[in-house]
């Protein structure tokens, strides 16, 4: 008998950010894809407000040695918040101030090297011990309602369902079929609206061998128990320790759920998908609706 995942909120989450960022290069070179903003806030300040919208505390960024960028921006700026008081530009000064919420911190570890994502999540468990836990990849941006319209996020959404259902939670979409290449596909049975019961995961399976169209995207909530599994998981798809290749193994042990969240995914780790996130916001911005719906009308 396992005991229950999770009985109260979920308190810390996991940001896996030290891959390469190959698709970004050279900006990557020297900025981490993190830092890349959608308008004026980087990718990193969205996913950090999902996770503390879902009740986080406790903020951990498995980071590489060169991304330095990360820690620096959540980390106070002296001399540009004086500038800031001293001008009397309170609305900026708050904006660099609140990156994160008092109550809250941040823990910084490091990856040595690039071997995976489900490498990157083993290196936080000194930080997160036996406890349930989120994940976010910050590449994934997803957007409830316009800039979030103060619906739940869907590491809330999920949080609360692993509650509900005393059941892991990894977060999917529809994907086109020709497209289940490019991601984790899992096989489901249908329990709710939202969630269905995974029965099996595939790592970037070829259309024709693909279970179904549902894609993990970057959300997770995972028992502690998931750093033992991937202790035992050997290098798989493209030499990386990957994260499906635990949870396959969890699924023997305890139930978890495929959730279709509410909200829209942009992959703001390809240049569509943050060309794409980003004239949304704009034109979810009051500020620039009307000129960048204006500037788009001049380009049909
Ligand atoms: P991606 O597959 O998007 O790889 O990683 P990447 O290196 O970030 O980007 P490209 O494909 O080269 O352009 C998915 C997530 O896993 C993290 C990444 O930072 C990203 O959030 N990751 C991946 C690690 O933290 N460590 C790794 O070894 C691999």
């Amino acid at each position: 008998m396992t005991s229950r995942l999770m009985t109260s909120r979920l308190r810390k989450v996991v940001f896996p950010v030290a891959g390469l960022g190959t698709r970004f290069l050279p900006a990557t070179k020297v900025v981490a894809k993190e830092m890349l903003p959608v308008l004026d806030r980087p990718l990193i300040q969205y996913a950090v407000d999902e996770a503390i919208d879902a009740g986080a505390d406790t903020l951990v960024f498995v980071t590489n040695r060169y991304k330095h960028a990360i820690a620096d921006y959540f980390d106070k700026a002296y001399e540009l918040e004086s500038k800031l008081e001293q001008a009397g530009k309170n609305e900026l000064l708050a904006a660099v101030q609140d990156t994160v919420p008092r109550h809250v911190r941040c823990v910084f570890v490091t990856q040595p090297e690039a071997l995976g994502l489900g490498h990157a999540v083993l290196c936080a468990k000194p930080v997160i011990g036996d406890e349930p836990f989120g994940v976010i990849l910050p590449d994934d941006l997803i957007v409830n309602g316009p800039q979030g319209g103060g619906r739940a996020g869907a590491l809330r959404q999920m949080a609360e369902a692993a509650i509900r259902e005393d059941a892991g939670v990894i977060a999917v979409e529809e994907v086109p079929r020709e497209a289940t290449g490019k991601y984790g596909i899992v096989d489901a049975a249908p329990v709710s609206d939202r969630a269905a019961r995974i029965r099996m995961v595939i790592e970037k399976p070829r259309p024709e061998d693909a279970p179904s169209n549902l894609a993990i995207v970057g959300r997770y909530v995972l028992p502690g128990r998931i750093f033992e599994l991937l202790e035992k998981t050997t290098p798989g798809a493209g030499g990386e320790i990957q994260l499906t290749d635990a949870i396959e193994m969890l699924l023997a042990e305890r139930p978890v759920l495929a959730w279709r969240f509410e909200g829209t995914r942009y992959d703001c780790g390809s240049k569509l998908g943050l060309v794409k996130a980003t004239l949304a916001m704009a034109l979810a911005d009051p500020a620039l609706a009307d000129a960048t719906r204006e500037f788009i009308r001049e380009w049909n």
